[in-house]
């Protein structure tokens, strides 16, 4: 069974490949192409389920707390950073959504295209972070009886979040997704 961070690791894989997809749309938006709303949409859902109401929910809910009493400095420390990235990257979803929401006009195309490289460079850069420093760390501080525990409560918190199952069909629309826009 997968570590709690080799899960969080795996999602990332998953949400870079929802990056691809935003800036392939972002790029045709650039060049005046027209985009479809239906895909625009489905990246939204994925985004605001997969990783808003998940991922970072796990990480904050469940990982960071426990990194903090295990002694890994939040305010001002790498957790904080983490923290702090998650509600800028919070900031930009936000102006995607309200961009997308009342169709994409031209206009509307401009802000929606500026939010997601903005959102997709954000994101490379907190999960490098993530990977190469914070979740080294986790691992060095987490017994492999905390990090099955910690993968449990992911899984119940998923269920919870968003639906028996969803967490999985979720990733499998955003691979499909992927793999339409080559
Ligand atoms: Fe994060």
């Amino acid at each position: 069974m997968p570590s709690a961070t080799d899960r969080l690791r795996q999602e990332h894989q998953t949400i870079k490949g929802a990056l691809e997809v935003a800036e392939r749309i972002a790029a045709k938006m650039n060049r005046d192409e027209e985009v479809s709303q239906e895909e625009v949409d489905k990246l939204m859902e994925f985004i605001c389920l997969f990783v808003e109401q998940c991922h970072h929910s796990k990480e904050e809910e469940i990982l960071f707390p426990l990194l903090e009493k295990k002694g890994i400095p939040a305010d001002g420390g790498p957790l904080g950073v983490m923290l702090m990235e998650h509600d800028r990257a919070r900031g930009l979803i936000e102006e995607m959504s309200t961009a997308a929401g009342n169709g994409l006009t031209p206009d509307a195309a401009k802000r929606w295209m500026q939010a997601a490289w903005n959102y997709s460079d954000l994101m490379h850069d907190h999960f490098y972070k993530e990977e190469e420093m914070l979740f080294k760390m986790a691992d060095r501080v987490l017994s492999q009886e905390e990090q099955a525990a910690i993968a449990g409560a992911f899984k119940l918190l998923e269920d919870e979040k968003i639906g028996e199952g969803k967490h999985e069909r979720l990733r499998s629309m955003m691979e499909a997704l992927n793999a339409q826009n080559p």
